[in-house]
Formats: structure tokens, C-alpha cells, sequence
């Protein structure tokens, strides 16, 4: 996609799995989540601050957050592909990063595959470092993690 594309974001409810589900199939193929995981976290309601986001009616994005006490982890993050570079996916981000700090969280923690270097270079903007490797974190896949800390 050529040029910003306004998406408006909206808490996500249990209306908005199938879709999302479908998403993640796309986006994420053998490290997918199963229906079960993505409604655990939303069950999780304390401590998880899920969005979608919306263009024209249509589910293109959505984004997780999990936040105890003072760290946040970004849990998921996906903008279908013919959406991408229209500054969704930042959009969520920021949006997740703008929760993290309504509830404290100092430290904001997430994994990125090592080979994912839009994914990466989204974070290295938004002020994350690489941690560490984790060799294997993927486990379909057997591909590597790079832990990022913001903070
Ligand atoms: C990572 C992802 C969420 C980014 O969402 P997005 O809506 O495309 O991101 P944005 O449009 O806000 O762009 C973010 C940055 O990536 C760049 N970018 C986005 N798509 C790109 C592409 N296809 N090629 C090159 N750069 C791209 C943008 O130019 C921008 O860079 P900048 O900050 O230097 O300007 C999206 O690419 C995605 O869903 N990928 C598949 C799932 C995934 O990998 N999720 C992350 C798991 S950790």
C-alpha cells in the first residue's frame, strides 16, 4: 500500500476473533495461534489490552498487549499484507505503547523473529534494544527470537 492509510482502532472483542483468526493464518502461517490461545488472552481481561484495527468495516490489523505490575510484553502484532506500509502497524504499536504507560509499565518486552527486519526496524523506531537470542524460540519453525526491551 502506497502512502498512510487511516485505520481507526478499536478494543477487540470475541466478535472480531474470526477474523482476526483468519489474519493470523495469513500473517503468521506454522507459528500461528490456535483459536484456544487468542481466547485465553482475551479472557484474560485484567491484564491484557487487545485492539483491532478497522478500515472502512474491514478487520486489517490488531495488536496485544500483556502488562504486570511494571513490564508490559507486546504480546501480537499484524497488518494484513495488502495493508501493510500505510503506518498501521505503527499506529498500533503506539497505541499498545501508549497503554503500557497508563498502566505503569516501566519496561516493555517482546520477541521478533531474528529474520523479521520490517518487524524490527518498526521496534528499533520505537525505541527498542536488542536483549539476547533465543536460539530455537520458534518452535514450529525452529527459527530464532530477538528479545527487545523498550525502557
Ligand atoms: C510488522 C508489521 C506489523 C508492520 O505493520 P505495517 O502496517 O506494515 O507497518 P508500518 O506501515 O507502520 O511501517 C512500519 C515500518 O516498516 C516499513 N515497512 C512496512 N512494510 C514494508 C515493506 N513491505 N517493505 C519494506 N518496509 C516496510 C515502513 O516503511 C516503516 O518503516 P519506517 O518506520 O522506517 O518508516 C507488518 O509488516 C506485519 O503484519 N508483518 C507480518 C506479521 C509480523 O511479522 N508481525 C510482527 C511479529 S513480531
Amino acid at each position: 500500500m502506497s502512502g498512510p492509510v487511516a485505520a481507526t482502532l478499536r478494543p477487540m472483542t470475541a466478535v472480531h476473533v474470526p477474523d482476526v483468526m483468519a489474519l493470523e493464518d495469513i500473517l503468521f502461517g506454522a507459528e500461528r495461534w490456535t483459536l484456544a490461545m487468542l481466547r485465553e488472552e482475551l479472557d484474560l481481561v485484567d491484564s491484557r489490552y487487545y485492539v483491532v484495527a478497522v478500515v472502512d468495516e474491514q478487520i486489517v490489523g490488531y495488536a496485544g498487549l500483556a502488562a504486570f505490575d511494571d513490564e508490559a510484553f507486546v504480546q501480537t502484532i499484524g497488518v494484513h499484507p495488502d495493508f501493510q506500509g500505510a503506518g498501521i502497524g505503527a499506529a498500533l504499536l503506539d497505541d499498545l505503547l501508549a497503554e503500557a504507560d497508563r498502566r505503569g509499565a516501566a519496561t516493555v518486552l517482546l520477541e521478533v523473529r531474528t529474520d523479521n527486519e520490517i518487524a524490527r526496524r518498526l521496534y528499533d523506531r520505537r525505541g527498542f534494544r536488542p536483549l539476547r537470542v533465543r536460539r530455537g524460540y520458534y518452535r514450529r519453525s525452529g527459527a530464532d527470537a530477538l528479545e527487545m526491551q523498550r525502557g
